[in-house]
């Protein structure tokens, strides 16, 4: 999938779209090599490449970078970055530079977490012929709001919320919504509701697609265990034994041997 479009006729054809975010270069290399359909460049490199708390601390400059990287290894994928904390409440020259910065690093689309207060710079960047996508439900951004990372929608007047700014989501333009951390029934009338994809996380199995941070989904952070996460592998058992065997093959003198000496 290279374009919006195809988000659209994977709906419209009943297919699912499978996303993973990405940081660097060496990933996305890996990634435009498999048949993962499209790629994030989410705020969330704040805190997996940065050791940040939260993702509040990713930059303009910072997730600039990081797209620019992932550009170079994913030259045949669809890269949509993060617009960072606050950008798209400071105005729109603000949200416009933003959106500049991140489309020439590489970007073909952004996305905006939540909708009420700024539906109409979403509609301006639309209308600039940049996609946008949504992000409804646990919007990261707003975690010091929220109190943590809980389910939302629980309530039905949080779920009349997040069906009325799905609907202006839409309304405005944007290409697809992701829905993170809601309940699996609300997920599944959001994604019937809307004629654009939902893509999930934390959301159950009824959304058009599904996103997982790459670093979760290999296995790389033994302590992070959130039920929404399904572990592929595990990197951080294999790159753990391999440094100790390393680290081994140098203190009894068997690395460098012959064959890598010259
Ligand atoms: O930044 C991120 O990783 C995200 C995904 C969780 C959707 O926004």
């Amino acid at each position: 999938m290279k374009t919006v479009h195809g988000f659209h006729k994977m709906k419209r054809d009943g297919r699912k779209i499978s996303m993973v975010t990405c940081y660097d270069y060496t990933s996305a290399r890996i990634i435009n090599a498999s048949d993962i359909d499209a790629i994030l460049v989410g705020d969330s490199v704040a805190m997996v490449m940065h050791g940040y708390e939260t993702t509040v601390n990713a930059t303009l400059d910072m997730i600039g970078t990081h797209v620019r990287a992932v550009k170079k290894g994913a030259p045949d994928k669809f890269i949509i970055a993060d617009m960072p904390f606050l950008v798209h409440r400071k105005g729109l020259a603000e949200a416009l530079h933003a959106v500049d910065v991140l489309i020439k690093a590489g970007a073909a689309a952004v996305k905006i977490e939540g909708a009420r207060g700024h539906l109409d710079i979403i509609a301006h960047i639309v209308e600039s012929g940049v996609p946008v996508m949504g992000h409804l439900g646990l919007t990261p951004q707003s975690i010091h709001q929220f109190g943590g990372h809980k389910v939302q929608a629980k309530s039905n007047a949080a779920v009349d919320k997040l069906m009325e700014d799905a609907q202006a989501l839409q309304e405005a333009g944007i290409f697809a919504v992701v829905l993170e951390l809601i309940p699996a029934a609300i997920a599944k009338q959001v994604t019937e509701t809307l004629s654009i994809p939902t893509i999930g996380i934390g959301a159950g199995p009824h959304t058009s697609g599904q996103i997982l941070v790459f670093q979760d989904l290999i296995g790389m952070d033994i302590s992070f265990n959130p039920r929404f996460v399904r572990k592929y592998a595990n990197t951080y058992d294999i790159i753990h034994k391999a440094l100790n065997h390393y680290n081994e093959d140098v203190k009894k003198q068997l690395f460098p041997g012959k064959e890598e000496s010259f």
